[in-house]
């Protein structure tokens, strides 16, 4: 059991200049009730609870059992033993734990759980390109339906997505469906003297295509010594300014590992928010960003799916995708290893 003042110590450091981020004593004392109720009742009922670190702060540190980037958090669904998983998150996320625990319920807490990435392309546009470029690799962001990684020889995320590419061995590789992310590859591939033939697909994610280069500029002009710490789904002209460049937990753990004057986080500011509980001492600077899906995502639905779960809300695929989606998977497993 937490006590509101316990949980308002936690989430005492957290500002990132926005209301949602400010944790009162009077917030925590309507948070700590369902807090300790979805705590009781998830050991019951022998379920856990996944967190994207971009929700809010009083899931990931109320309620979460694991908290991570995308890879992280598939690991974590492939080694869990529970009955149950709640997926806070967005739907993509949630069907990659189906796909790897298809005996197991898994659920997702808001209605409101889509992603411009993943609703950027259909299985039945990707049948049409495979048509059209036979003899390429078709490797998908982790940011896709179950159906699209059935169709996919393989599947990456943020935090293996260079590897993955640089070393799948076919020379014609399509991407999809980030363009941004797919043009940072590109550099890469030729800063590498790769002779791969790589096309990418046209989806962007609307929080980090925002992100311009005279952002920056402007911050380094009041802040010369600051650190850019970016996510790879922004664009070439911001990954080519930026100190750092990872998966949410990459970027974490460059915060934490490093000792520069200020941080620019260039993601969703769940990020910053979690930062500042975990490393106090680190100074950040710059706006915050949010994904209206992750942090659509809140105590009162997790609380309603443990004690009266909305079959809306459940995950469900069938056997064909789920096979075929859990081979792009474990392609990706053994090629970032
Ligand atoms: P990560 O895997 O880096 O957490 O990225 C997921 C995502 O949706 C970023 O916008
Ligand atoms: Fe999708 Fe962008 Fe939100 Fe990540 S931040 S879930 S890529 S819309």
């Amino acid at each position: 059991m937490i006590t509101a003042s316990e949980l308002q110590e936690k989430l005492s450091t957290i500002s990132i200049g926005s209301n949602t981020c400010n944790f009162s004593l009077e917030t925590c004392e309507r948070f700590v009730p369902l807090i300790n109720k979805i705590n009781q009742i998830k050991q019951e009922k022998n379920a856990i609870i996944l967190a994207h670190s971009y929700v809010t702060p009083e899931i990931l540190h109320g309620v979460a059992d694991h908290v991570g980037d995308s890879f992280e958090l598939a690991k974590a669904a492939q080694n869990t033993d529970c009955d149950t998983i709640i997926f806070a998150a967005v739907k993509f996320m949630a069907e990659t734990a189906k796909i790897l625990n298809p005996n197991k319920k898994v659920y997702i807490p808001s209605e409101i759980n889509g992603c411009s990435l993943a609703d950027s392309i259909t299985a039945k546009e990707v049948l049409e390109l495979k048509k059209q470029y036979p003899d390429h690799a078709f490797i998908c962001y982790i940011n896709t339906s179950a159906e699209v990684k059935a169709l996919c020889d393989s599947c990456v995320t943020s935090s293996n997505v260079y590897k993955i590419i640089e070393n799948y061995p076919n020379e014609n590789i399509y991407f999809l469906p980030d363009q941004l992310m797919g043009k940072n590859v590109e550099r890469y591939l030729k800063s590498i003297g790769s002779k791969k033939t790589f096309r990418y697909h046209s989806g962007t994610c609307y929080v980090h295509e925002e992100y311009d280069p005279d952002m920056i500029d402007f911050l380094k002009l009041k802040n010369p010594d600051a650190a850019i710490v970016s996510h790879p789904e922004c664009k070439p002209s911001i990954i080519e300014k930026s100190t750092f460049v990872g998966s949410t937990s990459q970027m974490i753990n460059y915060v934490k590992e490093t000792n520069h004057k200020q941080y620019v986080m260039l993601t969703e500011c769940g990020l910053t928010a979690r930062l500042q509980m975990e490393a106090p001492t680190k100074q950040f600077i710059g706006s915050c960003t949010m994904c209206r899906y992750m942090k659509s995502n809140n105590l009162y639905q997790i609380l309603s799916i443990l004690e009266n779960p909305n079959p809306e809300l459940e995950i469900k695929l069938d056997d064909d995708t789920i096979g075929k989606a859990k081979h792009s998977l474990f392609e990706m497993f053994k090629y970032a290893s």
